[in-house]
């Protein structure tokens, strides 16, 4: 496998080709942003933990019947993936209410739903990734019926493996956000990422935070946390 020019730098991760027209290379930094790109900063390390950690994770959804663009990790820091074109989504599953949730309906963080919910927001930083329902996603042709349908399956199965999955840690789930790609074949599967960057993850016991909200939020402690969560991963995978 050749790795060729840089495809594309985003907030967290590098895009790279390869001599594989249906492969890519991503490479995980360091680099940590917040609301939109506004808040700058780094977590060191955590791109080294990012790699590993969402590489175990989406092994372990792929064996459970998720289709995801992992092909093999490489490096520290360099996974080979399928490539995708991206659904512009971002599908956001919570457990418990918090961050943008508890803001937008006046609920304190940390009530415990009933059933978990599922939203969906346009991938687009220009608007600051508004809020929309299937049916704006399918009127703006960001995807099809049948794609959401598929999407929202795969997104309520992943958090009920990721649940299960952390609570073994002692860590709880309480939020994620996901995202979606189609590979050559137009089949959707699981992309981007699964880390302490993307999903809110709790203490069982103590509730504390052990997420990106310690750097959101200047908690402290964040390449700790960070740390901490991948321990708990390795001995329980
Ligand atoms: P929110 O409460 O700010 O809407 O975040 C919900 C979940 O989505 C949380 O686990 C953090 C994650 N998230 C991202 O991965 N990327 C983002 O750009 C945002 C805003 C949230």
């Amino acid at each position: 496998m050749e790795k060729r020019e840089q495809l594309y730098e985003g907030k967290a991760k590098k895009v790279f080709a390869t001599d594989d027209p249906e492969l890519l290379i991503v490479s995980y930094k360091d680099d940590a942003t917040a609301f939109n790109g506004l808040k700058k900063g780094t977590i060191s390390g955590k791109g080294v933990i990012n790699n590993r950690m969402s590489n175990l994770l989406m092994q372990m959804l792929e064996k459970s019947g998720i289709p995801t663009h992992f092909v093999e990790e490489l490096s520290e820091r360099e996974t080979l993936v399928k490539k995708v074109s991206i659904v512009p989504l971002e599908v956001i599953i919570r457990n418990i209410a918090a961050g943008s949730f508890s803001k937008r309906y006046g609920r304190d963080e940390g009530e415990v739903f009933s059933a978990p919910t599922i939203e969906f927001s346009y991938k687009n930083d220009e608007l600051g990734d508004p809020l929309l329902n299937e049916y704006h996603a399918i009127a703006l042709g960001l995807a099809t019926k049948e794609e959401i349908e598929t999407i929202k399956r795969y997104a309520f199965e992943t958090n009920r493996l990721l649940k299960a999955f952390w609570a073994e840690c002692g860590i709880t789930l309480v939020d994620f956000k996901l995202e979606f790609g189609k590979i050559s074949d137009g089949s959707i599967v699981l992309a981007d990422e699964i880390s302490p960057d993307t999903c809110r993850l709790w203490d069982s016991k103590t509730g504390e935070k052990l997420d990106k909200d310690r750097f959101r939020r200047d908690l402290g402690g964040t390449e700790e946390a960070y740390a901490e969560v991948m321990k708990r991963l390795t001995e329980h995978i």
